[in-house]
């Protein structure tokens, strides 16, 4: 399939916006650190929310970052071609972000010690979260009506994939004690026991008002309200707010106002078979 939005990389689709051949490139080329910490997510699992908490448990709570830097130059997407403009000005231990399957992780990766935090979403959750930001974001097919775009989704003609081949391929690492796996669900419930547990897996292992703080300033509220996280840095043309804001609910459970009974008895039965055989359960019910 080609469509103006996106290019093809193996058996994948990205954005052209924020992507190229080169960036996809440098990506593969990329010289990963012992000391880096990737946040490892499908597209709207919550990856903006672990790309501001990661970057401020590895500074030990330094808000300068989060208050003076754009989200996506504080940890740049490994695949993205702003990762090649700042990687010098990025401070040891780095953050980085991706959305790239396993199988497409720079060789560097596999031989480096470096860490990887995945956030996992309950897919009805992403398929809505995604719906509204198609409407949003210029750079993306229009996603047609829900219903189309679920069956895209189901089938993986979506950016990134099907999502149930990402959170095989990460859930099927061997990558041992270098990964952690956290739900989107686990940080709603308890951010501040989340952030202890990330700052005890990066090894920072932070005092309480350190965690305190961290999980302050990366509420809902608080991301939503700050520039350098909100995306309104971003021209109205490429993302537009007021067709639906990127911080939209940051609830759990929101596929509930937007499935009939037909679209979760048949998204639930894709995706178990996709699943059959998988060496994890989801800890979600798919109904
Ligand atoms: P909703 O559209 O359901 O509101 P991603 O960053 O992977 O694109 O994911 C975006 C989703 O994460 C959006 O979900 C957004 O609102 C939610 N999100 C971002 N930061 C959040 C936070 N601090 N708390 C709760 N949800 C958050």
């Amino acid at each position: 399939m080609s469509s103006p939005q996106y290019i093809q990389f193996h058996d994948i689709l990205v954005p052209s916006q924020a992507h190229s051949r080169e960036s996809l490139e440098y990506a593969q080329n990329f010289s990963v650190e012992d000391t880096d910490v990737l946040a490892v997510t499908y597209p709207k699992s919550g990856t903006i929310w672990m790309q501001e908490i990661l970057p401020l448990v590895l500074n030990e709570g330094d808000l300068t970052p989060i208050r003076t830097i754009p989200n996506w130059d504080r940890a740049p997407w490994l695949e993205e071609t702003r990762l090649a403009v700042v990687v010098d000005q990025l401070k040891s231990p780095r953050a980085l972000v991706t959305h790239l399957p396993y199988g497409l992780m720079p060789p560097s990766f596999h031989t480096s010690k470096a860490k990887a935090i995945y956030v996992m979403r309950n897919p009805m959750d992403i398929l809505v979260s995604s719906y509204y930001f198609h409407q949003m974001a210029a750079f993306l097919e229009d996603p047609g009506t829900f219903d189309e775009f679920m069956d895209k989704f189901l089938e993986g003609r979506v950016m990134f994939g099907k999502w149930t081949d990402h959170v095989k391929s990460w859930r099927g690492s061997d990558l041992g004690d270098r990964i952690m796996f956290i739900t989107y669900e686990e940080l709603v419930e308890d951010l501040p026991a989340s952030v202890r547990r990330i700052s005890a897996f990066t090894g920072k292992n932070l005092d309480e008002d350190t965690v305190q703080t961290i999980a302050k300033n990366c509420t809902f509220s608080s991301m939503k309200s700050n520039q350098m996280s909100n995306f309104s840095l971003v021209p109205k043309t490429y993302m537009d707010h007021d067709k639906s804001p990127f911080f939209r609910k940051g609830v759990v459970g929101d596929w509930k106002n937007h499935f009939s009974s037909e679209q979760v008895s048949r998204f639930a039965a894709v995706i178990r078979k996709e699943l059959e055989g998988a060496s994890f359960s989801l800890p979600w019910s798919l109904e």
